[in-house]
């Protein structure tokens, strides 16, 4: 198998893996990175979220070998010590229910509101829409990016 270099987290990484095989398995499986969750590994829920070169992407449809000189930020990479705006108003707001959904919510909020400072509802509900949380936590989390970003 092939050895791939990616840069996780402002770290070099390398990994021996199929060209096929998702990032999202490579982070869980290979880098110990479990922050980042399998859903339905078919690009639907939203679980396996991640930042590739800042943008919101869903790991669990990205192959190990498009990945390699892209820059790639998980949950755990996302602040030090969970200080983002969007995990202190996760904090804040007390969004999670059982929590499985939640480090791929954050991703996809911090990706919006580094785009959007002062997003209103709608826009907040449109950027949210692919994140499905079976705890129904919808309010929360608009409570939460809205307070993130103001
Ligand atoms: Fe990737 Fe559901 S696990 S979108």
């Amino acid at each position: 198998m092939p050895v791939y270099k990616l840069k996780v987290n402002g770290q070099t990484l390398s990994v021996d893996a199929d060209d096929n095989t998702p990032v999202l398995w490579v982070l869980r499986d290979h880098f110990d990175l479990v922050g980042t969750k399998f859903g339905c590994g078919i690009g639907q829920c939203g679980a396996c979220t991640i930042h590739v070169d800042g943008v919101a992407t869903r790991s669990c449809l990205l192959p190990v070998s498009a990945a390699t000189d892209m820059e790639i930020t998980t949950i755990e990479g996302l602040s030090k010590n969970a200080s983002h705006p969007i995990q202190l108003a996760w904090k804040e707001v007390d969004v999670p229910q059982c929590g499985y959904c939640q480090a791929g919510q954050m991703m996809t909020a911090a990706a919006f509101i580094k785009n959007n400072t002062t997003p209103n509802t709608s826009e907040i509900r449109d950027a949210m829409s692919g994140n499905i949380c079976r705890c129904a936590a919808y309010n929360r989390i608009e409570k939460a990016v809205e307070l993130a970003a103001n």
